[in-house]
């Protein structure tokens, strides 16, 4: 039997991998595309039997339990040609990294009544969202709540102990420093909640008559020259777990997760930062020391003024940023102002998801081909 695993049509792939990759109605539910078995179903003795190559199908027969299966001699040669990793939307290395300098001459923004009309456009916007992680929405009617039809066109409301959307204007006894007229440093929003908000809007209704900027840093490219200016400091951020935490009369949140988040093949995926809320760093006194160095020399990297996209909000406009990667600030204004932002929570799995609905929407209009017969490179 084992001859036929080294079948040019099999392309190399193993025949456990075959087996599993089954599309036949036993194997995979005919609307849903959902697999209907698991893989303490299959024998571990899994083989090829035979296999027949007609055309463009390839028929390959397993044993021990002679099941037939038809694969599409094309899809084989492109899944076994594509044996690296999974790519992850959500790592650095399907992002466009910038410094303030590169993106400010060509800021990623949309207009809202275009948005809702033009579905080219929300394409746009929601690349611009994922690739470069803001997208700066015009011309959003200066109304209160707006700001939950912004996110729920892109994906859905995060519900938090703020409600489904926040105020922020200065209040006379404000649980959190950003309900008063002070300056905010760079941080990622909610880092004590597990899992984070990945999407945070912030709408302006009403701006300061001075002060009040708004500033974004790209924290993903922040944490890649960390990496090589510092690689010892960008392992400490990496590998030791910090507790962010926030308490007020009717919550008590807290979420323990490293600075900088990578994923298992070391990509960089995730930055919370925030000094309100990091509680008192628990290490042995003895890595103390180390820790520290290493979170100044990032937070140090993130206050460059290189990396600082300063702009301002005015009425109308609403900032949507990924709040996994980029760090927000605003300067001081006077308290004693008008100035009024409501913001909101969303997801980032919702926006890919919005996105991919759009693109498989124009790639293949009318097209009846259930969405997970479809293949992204056709
Ligand atoms: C916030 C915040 C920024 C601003 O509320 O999370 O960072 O511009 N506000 O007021
Ligand atoms: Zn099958
Ligand atoms: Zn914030």
């Amino acid at each position: 039997m084992k001859a036929f695993s080294g079948h040019p049509a099999l392309r190399g792939m193993p025949a456990i991998w075959l087996r599993d990759s089954c599309p036949c109605s036993e194997c995979r539910d005919p609307h849903s595309g959902q697999r209907l078995f698991s893989i303490t179903d299959l024998s571990a003795s899994v083989a090829v039997d035979s296999v027949t190559v007609t055309g463009d199908m390839v028929e390959v027969v397993f044993g021990p339990d002679m099941h037939r299966a038809v694969f599409d001699a094309g899809w084989l040669a492109r899944s076994a040609a594509d044996c690296s990793a999974a790519p992850d939307e959500r790592t650095e290395t399907a992002k466009r990294l910038w410094t303030a300098r590169q993106i400010a001459p060509d800021l990623p923004e949309g207009n809202w009544p275009r948005y809702l009309i033009n579905a080219a456009h929300r394409e746009d916007c929601l690349h611009a969202l994922l690739t470069d992680g803001f997208v700066l929405l015009r011309d959003v009617p200066a109304e209160p709540g707006t700001v939950l039809a912004v996110a729920g066109s892109m994906g859905f409301v995060r519900e938090t102990n703020y409600g489904r959307l926040f105020d922020v204007r200065v209040e006379v006894t404000p649980d959190n420093l950003a309900f008063t007229g002070l300056s905010i440093a760079p941080h990622t929003d909610n880092p004590y909640r597990d899992p984070v908000p990945t999407v945070q809007l912030l709408h302006c209704l009403a701006s300061a008559a001075d002060g009040g900027e708004s500033v974004l840093v790209d924290g993903f490219l922040a944490a890649t020259r960390l990496r090589a200016e510092d690689p010892a400091g960008f392992d400490l951020l990496a590998g030791t777990p910090v507790t962010f935490a926030y308490s007020d009369a009717d919550a008590d949140l807290r979420a323990t997760r490293p600075m900088i988040g990578i994923d298992p093949l070391g990509r960089i995926r995730e930055i919370r930062f925030n000094n309100r809320s990091l509680l008192p760093v628990r290490l042995p006194p003895a890595q103390m020391a180390g820790f520290y160095a290493a979170y100044r020399a990032f937070a140090e990297l993130i206050s460059r003024p290189d990396l600082m996209l300063t702009f301002r909000l005015s009425p109308g406009d609403c900032v949507v940023f990924d709040n996994s990667r980029i760090l927000h600030a605003r300067t001081a204004f006077a308290a004693a102002g008008q100035r009024h932002l409501q913001g909101c929570y969303a997801d980032l799995d919702g926006v890919i998801s919005t996105l991919s609905v759009l693109r498989r929407e124009r790639l293949s209009a009318g097209s009846a081909i259930p969405a997970w017969k479809r293949r992204p490179d056709s």
